[in-house]
């Protein structure tokens, strides 16, 4: 192939000009010898500059040795591992939560997992593979993992819209696919406003919220791993608002503390139906209520509402399917002015 053979002494210099004006054939080694350098190019140099120095190199023909590609996507790297159809698989359920990545890889594969999570590891350049080895399960919403790549360190610092939110993935429920529905609450709330985060885990809606908003935040939660990173990352990130982090149950909140929020957010979607008569009765004339619900449609969120607010007007202002949950269900979020 095309190459210029060039001095030793000369031959940085030149490779420069070369390079800027993209001239290297970088799909190639360059080549050296005792006295001189060889450096594989695209087309023979024609330009201004180089013409200066056309004394300092001769065009010749070289072979080169190629540089072994390196795959840039996830299907690449699996390419020789497994069929297409699994590998679009793999991809659908692929979370990565700061350095971690979170893996559902079917029992059939079994065999190849260890296989699938290095991809993973080298496609993603994050530190830890974990595989979905339970579903989202009990009160606290979390699931069992098994490590199958990397470091096996599941806490981790995950940025989601501008706020450090340090989490353990084994420890407490987290999910970067709500960060959206997460900055569309952020978008509605005005300065000033008393809210309740009632199932606020480790507070990706609370402290997206108060980075932006002059506002006090009752972030209740369950999960004592969930206060705990909860309050980490109230230091972790710059505040303009206040959170007020509880540990504890929905039920007992909502009947201790005499709160009249402006705005009530509920992400418990399977069973926030439980607490919805008590989280509209802690709603002011006028608040906003976001609920979430597992369905297949949006009447039955809808109804529910309605029941529970009993002889309240309510105003639905949204509704929405944030995510697929299982086959023909969604979880589903609603806005609704309560009034
Ligand atoms: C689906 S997660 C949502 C966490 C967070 N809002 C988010 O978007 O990542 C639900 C949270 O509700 C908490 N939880 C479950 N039952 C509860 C209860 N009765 N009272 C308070 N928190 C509860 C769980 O510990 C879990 O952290």
């Amino acid at each position: 192939m095309l190459a210029l053979k060039i001095p030793k002494n000369k031959a940085d210099f030149i490779r420069r000009i070369l390079l800027k004006h993209s001239l290297i054939d970088l799909d190639f080694k360059i080549k050296r010898s005792d006295e001189y350098v060889y450096i594989p190019i695209l087309k023979k140099p024609d330009n201004e500059v180089l013409r200066e120095y056309d004394k300092d190199f001769e065009v010749v023909y070289q072979s080169f040795d190629a540089y072994r590609k390196r795959p840039t996507s996830l299907k690449g790297y699996l390419k020789d591992v497994v069929e297409q159809d699994v590998i679009l698989e793999i991809k659908k359920s692929f979370d990565i939560i700061g350095d971690v990545v979170i893996l559902e890889i079917p029992e059939d594969l079994e065999s190849l997992k260890y296989k699938i999570a290095d991809a993973a590891l080298k496609f993603t350049k994050r530190k830890s593979v974990y595989r979905k080895s339970s579903e989202i399960k009990g009160v606290m919403r979390t699931r069992t993992l098994e490590h199958l790549a990397g470091e096996d360190q599941s806490e981790t610092l995950h940025t989601e819209y501008g706020s450090r939110l340090l989490l353990d993935v084994r420890k407490v429920y987290f999910s970067p696919r709500l960060a959206t529905e997460r900055e569309r609450i952020v978008e509605q709330v005005s300065d000033g406003e008393v809210i309740v985060d009632l199932f606020a885990g480790v507070g990706p809606f609370s402290v997206n919220i108060a980075r932006q908003k002059t506002v006090e935040i009752y972030a209740v939660d369950i999960n004592p791993h969930a206060i705990y990173y909860l309050k980490r990352n109230m230091k972790l990130n710059k505040m303009k608002g206040m959170i007020i982090p509880v540990l504890g149950d929905a039920h007992q909140f909502l009947s201790e503390k005499d709160v009249n929020a402006d705005r009530i957010i509920m992400n418990l979607p399977g069973t926030a139906c439980k607490y919805l008569e008590e989280a509209i009765n802690s709603l002011k004339v006028g608040g906003t209520l976001h609920y979430y619900e597992f369905s297949s449609d949006y009447q039955n969120p809808i109804k529910r509402i309605k029941e529970a607010s009993r002889k309240r007007d309510v105003t639905i202002l949204n509704k929405r399917k944030v995510k697929s949950s299982s086959p023909g269900t969604w979880h589903m979020g609603i806005d609704a002015c309560i009034n």
